[in-house]
């Protein structure tokens, strides 16, 4: 096994959970690097399922060691009820094996209400963030205001940062959105009222990770959300606001970028998107909502339906170059049983030109006109393929007309949610 970067390649929701908790069985070490709880990652092991949006995916799997980085925000509540709920299934989330670092920043109450706030006040340009307060803690991270999770152990110094990020915040809740202000005492309180509970998990992730791999132990780092989504190389401003890339994973927990020696991309056999944003093969017809019933494509996180369309190789392209795959794990295959043919989208036609990467300018995407191929649909139940071989010939060639559109290798395919529903390659 080598040591791995798992990334969403699309718009997110690609079945990053499943991938990472099927590699964790191979792997000593998992770890989130950025993002937060704005994430939802599906895992299903014998028909039960578990959502998890902080704790890595590994953690279902006994004696993995699962650490956060300090590229992730952190909602310490959020992580708190996860924890619990992972308890009462038997769970072992005990700090011998899960950390978190001390340079993860907290998400707090007042992230949140920015959050919420703005995008009510935004009417018809709304983003559609989840509103777990993402944007706004990064926001206070690159301020230089954020509270970070080592800071709980200094009772003062998170009063003072939290009286500090009110100041300003508390004119803008009364004046500009117009809602109740914030008490830093009260916020302080809640949230040292939960510190005995999370410092116990404080953890040199950097330090873990490099005794980890110096021991020839393996690492596996788990993305959150799709490189489509990233504040520099995503649809901007229709973003998340972390690098979803695959170099952030050395950056997001501390480690020399040499140590990652394989890329997979998830990809899922059809396109979705949650929330605003140009999406070139977006179906709003039966196709469409036929992949959104059999897919169940409604948000793991908010429960919003998600966006559905045609496969877009372009967008692939784009995330092999900017992340450097080496090879992709194709999720939800199964979906696409019984249609009677499949479109694949094989380059943009932008500006009376044929373009094979999406065009560079704000929104551009908006004005590109998908150029498509057409397969042959396949009506065999291949939930129970568990070699390529086994997979009807319609399918074994959609999957190598994606290895040819992508110059990627899919070397794992998902033909089901279940972690058993998978060819290894
Ligand atoms: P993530 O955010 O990338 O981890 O993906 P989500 O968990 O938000 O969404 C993926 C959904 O698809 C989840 O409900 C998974 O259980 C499900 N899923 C994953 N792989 C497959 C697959 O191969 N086939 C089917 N039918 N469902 C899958
Ligand atoms: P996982 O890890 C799908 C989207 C939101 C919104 C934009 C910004 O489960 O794949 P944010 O709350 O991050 O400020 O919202 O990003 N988004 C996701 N879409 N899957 C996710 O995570 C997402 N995380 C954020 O819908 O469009
Ligand atoms: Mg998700």
């Amino acid at each position: 096994m080598a040591n791995t970067v798992i990334i969403g390649s699309q718009w997110g929701d690609e079945g990053k959970g499943k991938i990472v908790d099927m590699l964790s069985s191979g792997s000593d070490v998992i770890v989130r690097f950025q993002g937060g709880n704005n994430a939802g990652h599906t895992i299903k092991v014998n028909g039960h399922q578990t959502i998890l949006h902080t704790i890595p995916s590994g953690i279902l799997h006994p004696g993995k060691l699962c650490l956060v980085g300090n590229g992730v925000v952190l909602d310490p509540f959020v992580f708190l009820q996860e924890v619990d709920e992972l308890s009462a299934q038997s769970v072992d989330v005990s700090p011998s094996r899960l950390g978190i670092s001390p340079k993860t920043h907290l998400i707090l109450p007042y992230h949140r209400a920015i959050d919420i706030a703005r995008e009510t006040m935004k009417k018809g340009k709304k983003i559609g963030t989840t509103g777990r307060g993402i944007g706004p803690c990064y926001e206070d991270k690159a301020a230089r205001i954020g509270l970070r999770c080592g800071d709980l152990r200094n009772p003062d110094l998170v009063r003072s940062k939290i009286r500090t990020a009110l100041q300003e915040k508390n004119v803008l809740f009364a004046n500009l959105y117009h809602c109740d202000v914030m008490d830093p005492d009260t916020v302080a309180d809640e949230i040292l009222g939960i510190a005995d509970r999370m410092t116990p998990y404080l953890r040199d992730v950097s330090e873990a990770i490099q005794d980890a791999v110096k021991s020839g132990k393996i690492v596996l780092w788990e993305g959150a959300q799709g490189v489509h989504l990233d504040i520099d190389h995503g649809t901007y401003p229709y973003v998340t606001s972390s690098n979803t890339v695959a170099g952030y994973a050395s950056t997001g927990s501390g480690i020399g970028p040499d140590r990652i020696t394989r890329t997979v991309g998830i990809v899922k056999a059809y396109t979705t998107r949650v929330g605003s944003g140009p999406f070139p093969t977006e179906l709003e017809d039966e196709t469409g909502k036929f992949l959104q019933e059999n897919g169940h494509e409604f948000g793991a996180t908010t429960g919003r339906p998600r966006r559905c369309g045609w496969l877009d190789a372009v967008v692939i392209r784009e995330t092999a170059r900017l992340c450097g795959l080496t090879d992709i794990a194709l999720t939800k295959v199964d979906v696409l049983r019984g249609l009677p043919t499949l479109k694949i989208c094989v380059d943009y036609e932008y500006k009376g030109e044929r373009i094979a990467y999406p065009p560079q300018g704000e929104n551009a995407l908006a004005d590109v006109k998908p150029i498509y191929e057409e397969l042959p649909g396949f009506s065999e139940d291949i939930t129970g393929c568990r070699a390529f071989a086994a997979l009807p010939a319609t399918v074994q060639k959609y999957i190598k007309r994606i290895e040819a559109l992508t110059g990627v290798k899919v070397s794992i395919v998902s033909v089901g949610a279940d972690r058993e529903e998978t060819i290894e390659r």
